[in-house]
């Protein structure tokens, strides 16, 4: 196993942070976006990127503390920063994208109304709802769908007591989308 794959997955077996304002963990948040990219048949690119998506969280020091101050972390670009050394662009853009695309669903009422507390809160220090010609841009941006795939998976990914794989379930995954 390559180094990074070791680390990766130490990391989301080792912390057990909370994902921020919901139920479950960041580890079970992450593995459950990737089961639901997969439940949707999506690209393997797709599903590692849904495992990825929050791994900004991972490298914040204290991202409820950020929350508490009401300052906005930026993980994805955090994320993003990191990933893209190891991983190929299709798994990596739409991570960086995830958030705008939560920009760009939010113009859309009835998916404003389905997002959690924690979620809107978030939404807000993150720029809030995009115009129109933020949307309009972002539409012709070429990760625009995988993003805002990623974006559905995550917004659903915080059940308890469903049945969980481990992100050693996940290694292929990880290794096979490596650049
Ligand atoms: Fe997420």
């Amino acid at each position: 196993m390559s180094s990074i794959i070791k680390k990766i997955i130490k990391n989301y077996k080792t912390n057990k942070s909370l994902y921020i304002g919901e139920k479950v963990t960041m580890t079970e948040h992450m593995i459950q976006t990737a089961m639901f990219a997969e439940k949707n048949e999506s690209s393997p690119s797709l599903v590692c990127a849904s495992l990825l998506h929050d791994y900004g969280h991972f490298i914040l020091e204290d991202p409820e503390k950020l929350v508490n101050k009401k300052e906005d972390g930026k993980h994805e670009n955090v994320g993003y920063l990191f990933l893209k050394k190891y991983f190929n662009k299709n798994v990596v853009e739409p991570i960086k994208y995830h958030v705008k695309a939560k920009r760009y669903l939010a113009r859309n009422q009835k998916y404003y109304q389905i997002l959690s507390p924690a979620s809107v809160a978030s939404l807000h220090l993150q720029g809030g709802v995009m115009n129109d010609n933020e949307a309009e841009k972002f539409k012709k941006n070429m990760y625009f769908k995988d993003a805002i795939q990623l974006r559905k998976f995550d917004e659903v990914a915080k059940k308890n007591g469903i049945k969980m794989k481990s992100i050693n379930d996940y290694e292929n995954l990880l290794n096979s989308n490596l650049r």
